[in-house]
């Protein structure tokens, strides 16, 4: 459905390194559920961009099938979207080699995702860490991708993937669509760590009472909540700067609830944060019932995930050899496939 769509094309993709968190969904995946109305949509499991860690193989394949199930469990629709596995569509490693030609080390040195990982990483700065952009340009620029959604985190590598798709462009002709970024989470504010309410919630946190995961059970969540960091002035306003963790809690009961901040505060005016607590852990269980219940179906086939992964393959490889196929007439490659 998707090639012959009409629908401008979105594509995202997130790394099957473990489970997500109440901020990948609030902030991300439930967004891009929303998104399979307006836009043709495409969503990766980037395999090998995980692989620029290392990564234990049976877990690897393991956290593979398991964002693949909790794509679908959040409402992921494979009859209207394409889900695939990166690794699955060899176009990939093959339009980054050919990108990493266009594409300056200098442009590279100034990624400042490189820069923090290659720190926390200091043991194994491979080359593939460096070039972790250009695969992430590839994976867009394969599909002609209208707009990208993107968090704070990754602008800087559409805006690497823009630069290097104009700059081949202007050497061969209109070979890629440059892609736009699609900012915008539906007013959700950016969901903060439940024990440092001023970093942002991050599923790598020293403590595990620092971020709720989607497959959290009911109980966790309700533990979780209640020893959230707050402050000792009692009353709850929104000041996400004197009071950060009660500004989080509200935030997250908006997310959660669909409320707005002045329902919320209206709601908890003279209220005790034990009260604002208990009811934002509720809102987030609602929210996460019916995902987790889902998620555990689906885990269940690993049959069924398979075989979705090979139809998602599939679809996506005829879009992206399409696009093959002009880059390598634009380059002068002949091809030897028909
Ligand atoms: N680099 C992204 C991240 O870590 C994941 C990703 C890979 C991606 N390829 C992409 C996101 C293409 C959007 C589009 O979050």
């Amino acid at each position: 459905m998707n090639a012959s769509s009409a629908l401008p094309t979105v594509f995202s993709g997130a790394q099957p390194t473990g489970q997500l968190t109440l901020g990948n969904y609030l902030g991300a995946l439930r967004t891009w559920v929303r998104m399979q109305q307006e836009y043709a949509c495409i969503f990766c499991v980037v395999d090998l961009h995980a692989l620029t860690v290392r990564q234990d193989p049976a877990q690897l394949r393991e956290n593979i099938f398991e964002l693949t199930a909790l794509y679908l469990a959040c409402g992921i629709d494979p009859e209207r979207s394409i889900i695939f596995l990166q690794s699955h569509v060899p176009a990939h490693s093959e339009l980054a080699w050919l990108l990493a030609t266009f594409t300056q080390m200098g442009e590279l040195e100034r990624m400042t995702q490189f820069k923090d990982k290659s720190q926390q990483h200091h043991q194994n700065i491979n080359a593939g860490l460096f070039t972790y952009p250009v695969l992430m340009a590839a994976d867009t620029l394969l599909y002609q991708t209208h707009r990208v959604p993107v968090g704070e985190d990754q602008k800087q590598h559409l805006e690497l993937t823009r630069d290097v798709a104009i700059r081949f462009n202007g050497l061969y002709g209109p070979v890629f669509r440059v892609p736009e970024p699609l900012i915008g989470t539906d007013g959700v504010a950016r969901v903060k760590d439940l024990q440092e309410p001023t970093k942002k919630m991050s599923k790598s946190a020293a403590s595990e009472l620092a971020r709720i995961m989607l497959l959290d059970d009911a109980d966790a969540v309700v533990k979780k909540f209640k020893k959230a960091v707050t402050d000792t002035l009692g009353v709850i306003r929104y000041d996400e700067v004197n009071q950060p963790g009660v500004a989080n809690l509200l935030n997250i009961w908006c997310a959660a609830t669909g409320h707005s901040r002045e329902e919320a505060l209206a709601h908890f005016d003279h209220n005790q944060y034990g009260k604002l607590k208990m009811e934002t852990a509720e809102a987030v269980n609602t929210v996460l019932q019916p995902i987790r219940s889902r998620f555990m179906e689906l885990n269940n086939d690993r049959g069924q995930l398979k075989q979705l992964l090979r139809q998602g393959a599939e679809q996506a490889r005829a879009q992206a050899d399409r696009t093959m196929h002009q880059v390598w007439q634009a380059l002068g490659l002949p091809t030897s496939r028909t």
